[in-house]
């Protein structure tokens, strides 16, 4: 089952080795219908959207693996699918680069006032020019503090080498390759708050990360500092981030993500002029949409015929349900 058609040709080969019930629509499958759809079926590529849980697995009778179209996975109860022996795969690496653009396009929409200014001449509201027309603020020098120095956390802090940044991060871990490689700084998460003018968020949605940065880490960034998030929208507590904004407790915002997505109209971001808003595109470059159906369709194949597939989630599967490498 395929909850909605990648980009590329990756179904013709899966094709070859199985049939293929795919949604054709160009819209997400609702919940019933992925219950439906799932009856028998040995293997799912799902999206972020797509709730994988015990019930949906139950409703295949047969599911051996979950092919996400994405790196995180906090769309699936990975630990249901461990306990029925169901292998969950994800595509990461492949779409570093382009979600690690997006971050800095936010970050450089967001400091230049792009969108706003945009909507300013399109308006017809350009008079003159002026010294203080859409003054923004500078980049190049600044600190930027990121929160989670994986993949994407270190694809961020090579770019930020261009602007002569400083580049400060906290994680649950020490990225020491990337310290001696990029020249940047460990802190904890107090200190990046407190020093950083620009914060950029990159840690997984889990259960220790949601609404990782709240009301209290707000309050301790810089008046002048902007937030910019591409993990996901849970991980930032909106409403606290709303208040922020709102009351220039910081000076902006980049989001690609949202605490509910698609944003409802009646969500108050979409009433202020400091923030950037994009609908969770990070991975969205032709070439990588490409590269995240081919890796979704090489992992489902490779467990589907019992090899190791290039990239999975729950390896602890592994000790009961062996597979050739
Ligand atoms: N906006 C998009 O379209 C888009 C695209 C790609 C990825 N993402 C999101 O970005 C996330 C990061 O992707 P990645 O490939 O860099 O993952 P990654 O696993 O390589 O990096 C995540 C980092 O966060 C750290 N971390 C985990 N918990 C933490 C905590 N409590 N405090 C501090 N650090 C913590 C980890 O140690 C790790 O270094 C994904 O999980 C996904 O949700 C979004």
């Amino acid at each position: 089952m395929v909850t909605r058609q990648p980009l590329g040709n990756s179904l013709d080969r899966l094709a070859k080795i199985a049939e293929v019930r795919l949604n054709r629509e160009d819209r997400p499958m609702t919940r019933e219908e992925i219950l439906e759809g799932v009856k028998d079926c040995d293997g799912l590529i799902s999206l972020p959207y797509d709730r994988v849980d015990g019930e949906l697995m139950d409703a295949s009778g047969r599911l051996k693996v979950i092919s996400n179209h994405a790196v995180g996975y906090d769309n699936i109860d990975v630990e249901a699918a461990t306990k029925r022996g169901i292998f969950v795969t994800n595509t990461p690496d492949v779409l570093t680069e382009t979600t690690a653009d997006l971050a800095w396009a936010l970050i450089l929409a967001t400091a230049r006032r792009l969108t706003e200014a945009e909507r300013f001449l399109r308006e017809g509201r350009w008079r003159s020019w002026s010294p203080g027309l859409m003054v923004g603020t500078d980049i190049y020098g600044k600190t930027l503090g990121i929160l989670g120095m994986g993949r994407i956390g270190v694809a961020v802090a090579r770019r930020a080498q261009g602007f002569n940044m400083k580049v400060l991060y906290s994680d649950v871990f020490r990225n020491e390759r990337a310290e001696k490689e990029l020249g940047i700084e460990y802190a904890d998460l107090k200190r990046v708050l407190k020093e950083s003018d620009f914060v950029s968020v990159h840690v997984p949605l889990m259960p220790s990360t949601r609404h990782f940065v709240g009301e209290a880490e707000l309050n301790l960034m810089k008046r002048s500092a902007i937030l910019v998030n591409t993990s996901r929208g849970p991980v930032v507590d909106e409403l606290a981030l709303y208040k922020a904004l709102n009351e220039r407790r910081i000076a902006g915002a980049g989001l690609d993500v949202f605490e509910r997505e698609p944003i409802e109209p009646e969500n108050p971001l979409l009433r202020l002029n400091n923030v950037v808003l994009v609908p969770h595109i990070g991975s969205a470059s032709i070439d990588t949409r490409i590269a995240m159906g081919d890796l979704a369709v090489k992992n489902l194949m490779a467990t589907l015929q019992g090899r190791m597939p290039p990239a999975l989630v729950n390896k602890e599967i592994l000790k009961t349900k062996p597979l050739t490498s």
